[in-house]
């Protein structure tokens, strides 16, 4: 993928920067995308850090659940780079609340920035990489899409449509190039984890047959291979990477 441009978003969060970084030492052009809540100085120590690290990763704000921020965002990309060939919908919350509790609030947020996300990037991304006849798409979905999970009800919808959303866009692409593909990971040591429960915690890698949770640098090794332009004849797959845990 060298010199390919590749546009994260979550570019980040806990598996963002080991999908950002992989992808940098395969030769991509990465740019992070980043929301922070709107705080500017602390993506650019993101940014710095990296560079420390002898990554040289550009970066763009975008807030996933508002179309019109990520129109402003593709064609930034576009304009300081020319194109996006990589794409990695990566950015994502949760708000973990039984439905008899769930406010409607909690499920819209939810929904908006882990599936409507999937839409607003894709969208305004697609045509270029049409016009180009080339492009590789990595949705980021999740084990509990696929087994469900107490307490996540908006989760769990959004991350399962995503699935649906890779389908049918693989085969409306296919013929010109772009691949489109699902990754489910399953639990991986990031803050999103961390911020379970200790004890509930404890019971999920009771039920991880590999007997530990994922690390950020598994997940980005999936992205990476979907990512590669030898995978070209991989679209509309769904690659499950959570140690055991669900097997479909
Ligand atoms: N299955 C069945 N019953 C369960 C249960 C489960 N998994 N978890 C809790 N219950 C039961 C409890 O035993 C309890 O029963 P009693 O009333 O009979 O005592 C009842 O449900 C209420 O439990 P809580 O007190 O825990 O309920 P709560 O409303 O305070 O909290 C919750 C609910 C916030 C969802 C909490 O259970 C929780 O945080 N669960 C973890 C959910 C989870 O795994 N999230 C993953 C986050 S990371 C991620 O999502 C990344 C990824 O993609 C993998
Ligand atoms: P994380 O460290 O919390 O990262 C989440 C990222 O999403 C952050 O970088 C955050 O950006 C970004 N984000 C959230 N809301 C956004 C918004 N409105 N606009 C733009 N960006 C937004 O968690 P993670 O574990 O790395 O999660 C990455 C992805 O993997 C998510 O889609 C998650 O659902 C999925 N996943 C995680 C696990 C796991 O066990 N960790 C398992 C399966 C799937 P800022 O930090 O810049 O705000």
């Amino acid at each position: 993928m060298k010199n390919k441009v590749a546009l994260v978003t979550g570019g980040m969060g806990g598996i963002g920067t080991a999908v950002c970084q992989y992808l940098a030492r395969k030769g991509a052009k990465v740019v992070a995308s980043y929301n922070r809540g709107g705080n500017h100085a602390s993506a650019k120590a993101w940014q710095e850090e990296q560079k420390k690290l002898g990554y040289d990763m550009a970066i763009n704000f975008v807030d996933v659940a508002d179309f019109q921020s990520c129109l402003s965002m593709v064609k930034n990309v576009e304009a300081d780079f020319g194109s996006i060939d990589i794409l990695v919908n990566n950015a994502g919350i949760i708000c973990d609340v039984q439905l008899c509790k769930m406010d409607l609030s909690q499920w819209q947020t939810v929904l908006r920035t882990n599936l409507d996300s999937i839409f607003n990037v894709t969208r305004n991304v697609i045509s270029g990489m049409l016009s180009r006849r080339y492009g590789r798409i990595i949705n980021v979905s999740s084990i509990n899409g696929q087994k469900g999970q107490f307490g996540q009800t908006n989760y769990s919808s959004a991350k399962a449509g995503i699935h649906g959303f890779t389908k049918s866009l693989a085969q409306e692409v296919a013929r010109k190039g772009v691949t489109v593909n699902t990754i489910s990971p399953g639990y991986i040591e990031t803050n999103m984890v961390m911020s379970v429960d200790d004890k509930i915690r404890e019971k999920i890698v009771a039920q991880i047959p590999v007997g530990r949770f994922g690390k950020p640098d598994e997940v980005a090794r999936a992205v990476a291979f979907l990512a590669a332009e030898s995978s070209g004849f991989i679209t509309g797959s769904n690659l499950v990477i959570n140690g055991g845990q669900y097997l479909v």
